[in-house]
């Protein structure tokens, strides 16, 4: 008959200790977070992608390649309405970043690693309206996609807004 050996005892204790906290860490299994890896669709995840040269009937829009989107068209006429529409926008949605005139230097400006650009600069100016329009959807490296928050109307008031305060306008 063994006699109860208290060190034995906790020799035991600390490796399996050990070995189960090893393992844990090791194979990194967080032992709460098993619900959040399941094969769901997460926010802002686009469930399934529309077959090839599929077109949308209704509901979203298809992206666009930005080479491809300077061919889009500007339909909406840029009249005092639109315009008046645009600047309304601009404060809400562009303002914070390239500043209330454009040119980029709004308020969180400087906390930017790429600085937002001026948007009446001749470059983005001789740029044609699908091209800002699609920047305006998709965003850029660092400035964030508005595809959600504005309809396509209101992007291309946007685009009518930017083009008032561009000296040299092409469209098209
Ligand atoms: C969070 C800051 C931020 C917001 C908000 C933002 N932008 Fe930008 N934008 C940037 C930055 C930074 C760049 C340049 C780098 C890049 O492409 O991301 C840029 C680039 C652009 C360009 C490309 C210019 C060129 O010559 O290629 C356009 C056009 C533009 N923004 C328009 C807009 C409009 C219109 C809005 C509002 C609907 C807007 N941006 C909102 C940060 C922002």
């Amino acid at each position: 008959m063994t006699r109860f050996d208290p060190l034995l005892f906790w020799a035991v204790a600390a490796v399996l200790f050990f070995t189960v906290g090893l393992t844990y860490f090791f194979l990194s299994i967080p032992p709460t977070t098993e619900m959040a890896n399941q094969p769901s669709i997460k926010p802002q995840e686009q469930p399934f992608l529309p077959p090839p040269q599929s077109v949308p009937i209704h509901g979203r829009e298809r992206k666009v390649e930005l080479l491809e989107a300077s061919e889009l068209k500007n339909p909406v006429e840029a009249t005092p309405a639109s315009l008046e529409q645009g600047q309304r926008l601009f404060a809400i949605y562009c303002a914070v970043c390239h500043g209330t005139n454009a040119k980029g230097k709004g308020p969180i400006a400087k906390k930017l690693i790429t600085p937002p650009d001026d948007l009446t600069q001749t470059s983005t100016a001789e740029q044609p309206d699908g091209y800002l329009y699609t920047v305006i959807r998709e965003g850029g490296d660092t400035m964030p996609g508005q595809a959600e928050g504005l309809s396509s109307r209101e992007r291309w008031d946007i685009v009518n807004y930017l083009r008032s305060l561009q000296k040299i306008q092409k469209r098209g």
